[in-house]
């Protein structure tokens, strides 16, 4: 038998149980040994759970789970950065296989917990923290193992991505959009995570250390989150034949089939041309286009949040390392994911298209004001529209697209037009994907 120690019983672990329930019989033939749920540890043991617990599995007290020798393998599932650190690290210098989701535990101490799995000869595995029930660590890691990757771009926040499609298909509040994806379990604990971009900025971080074998400090990442897109964007968006979508976005500079160059990493909202396959991705869904050096596109798409979705990737990884752990062969998954600090190329230096939409008073020169910061500095118009017509003190919309720009040059002829007399407020930018 494989005893499983769960760190963690809400949303994510309630799934697991479930799905270790409802699959036992399949699940034992695979691993060649049933599984069973042994510990759990919570914050209150009282509380009532769905699915149900057997209350004596149940403890607040994590040692009871960490110091149990019969517990095979420990399952973090509780989130956040301690003590969920602190625990798995036991977990991992007890010599037990390791399973976490936890993405912002990844992104800040991924590379230590790796180390210290590889030194102490254990599997620390992790696809539920990344896609929700999409494989794309697994893809990244294993079938991908002959290739590089040049770049990747995600759809990786599925309550980012929920909002931004109630609020453009059916024009709902962001308020109301965010209170529905909580609802639905796909939220962070904290939200903010997931509308500031906290959380995408986090698997992107885990995305990288699998694609790029990046050691790098999550926190880094240059990040906007969703807040600031109104349904106006989502308007002009739509005029000119683009949806608003929240992306990760990662590049590796590289000749031929090597890797190893600049690594750019950024997470932000941008315009995608509706025909494009990340534009159709709706929802909770996530997707993650790769562009291999060797292999060319591919795409993965999926649930990307709650409970069972996420549990599928999860009990993939109780199996995995359930099965490592018997044959022999605990820490080889681990080994295979090779780190090594990393650079992040500048913001600056980012080369994108634009969407620029300036709230402005309606008065004669205004345009020539903000074509001519945005022409000094060498960003080019490609589409421009004013709706409708500002009177007095109401100003009007004007919104620019522009050709391929320098982040640099565009932020400067932001910061002058923004500090002008004619502007109401701060103007928008968007990049184009
Ligand atoms: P959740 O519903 O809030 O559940 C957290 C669980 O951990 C609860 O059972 C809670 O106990 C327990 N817990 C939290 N802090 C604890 C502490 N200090 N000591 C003991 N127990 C503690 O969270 P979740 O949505 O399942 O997310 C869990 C992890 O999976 C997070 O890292 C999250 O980022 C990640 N994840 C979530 C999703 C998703 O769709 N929700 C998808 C992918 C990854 P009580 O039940 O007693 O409160
Ligand atoms: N809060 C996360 C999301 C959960 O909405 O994508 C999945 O990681």
């Amino acid at each position: 038998m494989i005893r499983v120690g769960l760190l963690g019983c809400g949303t994510v672990g309630g799934g697991v149980v479930q799905l270790l329930r409802a699959n036992a019989a399949y699940l034992e033939a695979r691993v060649g040994a049933s599984i069973e749920v042994a510990r759990v540890v919570v914050r209150d043991v009282e509380k009532e759970r769905v699915p149900e617990l057997d209350r004596g599995t149940l403890t607040t007290d994590a040692s009871v789970l960490l110091e149990d020798p019969s517990i095979d393998v420990v399952v973090e599932v509780m989130g956040g950065v301690d003590p969920a650190r602190r625990l798995l690290l036991r977990a991992i210098e007890a010599g037990k296989q390791v399973v976490t989701a936890n993405k912002m535990l990844l992104a800040l101490h991924g590379g230590d917990l790796l180390e210290t799995a590889k030194k102490r000869g254990v599997d620390l595995a992790f696809e539920g923290a990344v896609g929700g029930g999409i494989p794309v660590i697994r893809v990244l890691r294993d079938a991908l193992a002959s290739d590089s990757v040049a770049s990747l771009s995600g759809i990786v926040n599925g309550t980012s991505n929920y909002i931004l499609t109630r609020m453009q298909a059916d024009g709902l509040s962001f308020e109301f959009a965010l209170k529905e994806a909580q609802a639905k379990g796909y939220a962070e604990a904290d939200p903010g995570l997931d509308v500031d971009g906290g959380d995408a900025a986090h698997k992107l971080a885990v995305l990288a250390m699998v694609a790029f074998g990046a050691r790098l400090d999550g926190a880094q990442i240059p990040t906007e989150g969703i807040r600031g897109i109104e349904p106006v964007d989502h308007a002009f968006a739509d005029r000119f034949g683009y949806v608003v979508k929240h992306l990760a976005v990662a590049k590796e500079k590289g000749a031929g089939l090597g890797r190893g160059g600049p690594l750019e990493l950024r997470v932000h909202p941008a315009l995608v041309a509706k025909d494009a396959v990340l534009a159709n991705i709706h929802g909770v869904l996530n997707a993650i286009a790769i562009e291999g050096r060797a292999l060319g596109p591919c795409l993965l798409s999926g649930r990307g949040a709650g409970d069972l979705p996420t549990a599928v990737s999860v009990v993939a990884d109780i199996v995995d390392v359930a099965i490592a752990k018997k044959s022999g062969v605990a820490g080889q998954s681990t080994r295979a994911v090779r780190l090594a600090p990393r650079v992040l190329a500048s913001m600056d230096d980012v080369e994108s298209r634009y969407y620029f939409r300036f709230s402005v008073f309606d008065r004669p020169g205004v345009l020539a004001r903000i074509t001519g910061a945005l022409g000094e500095r060498g960003v080019s118009i490609e589409q421009m529209v004013q709706q409708g017509r500002g009177s007095g003190e109401v100003p009007v919309d004007v919104v620019m697209l522009t050709h391929e720009s320098k982040e640099s040059s565009v932020q400067a002829a932001l910061r002058v037009i923004g500090a002008s007399d004619f502007v109401a407020r701060p103007p928008r930018m968007i990049r184009i994907h």
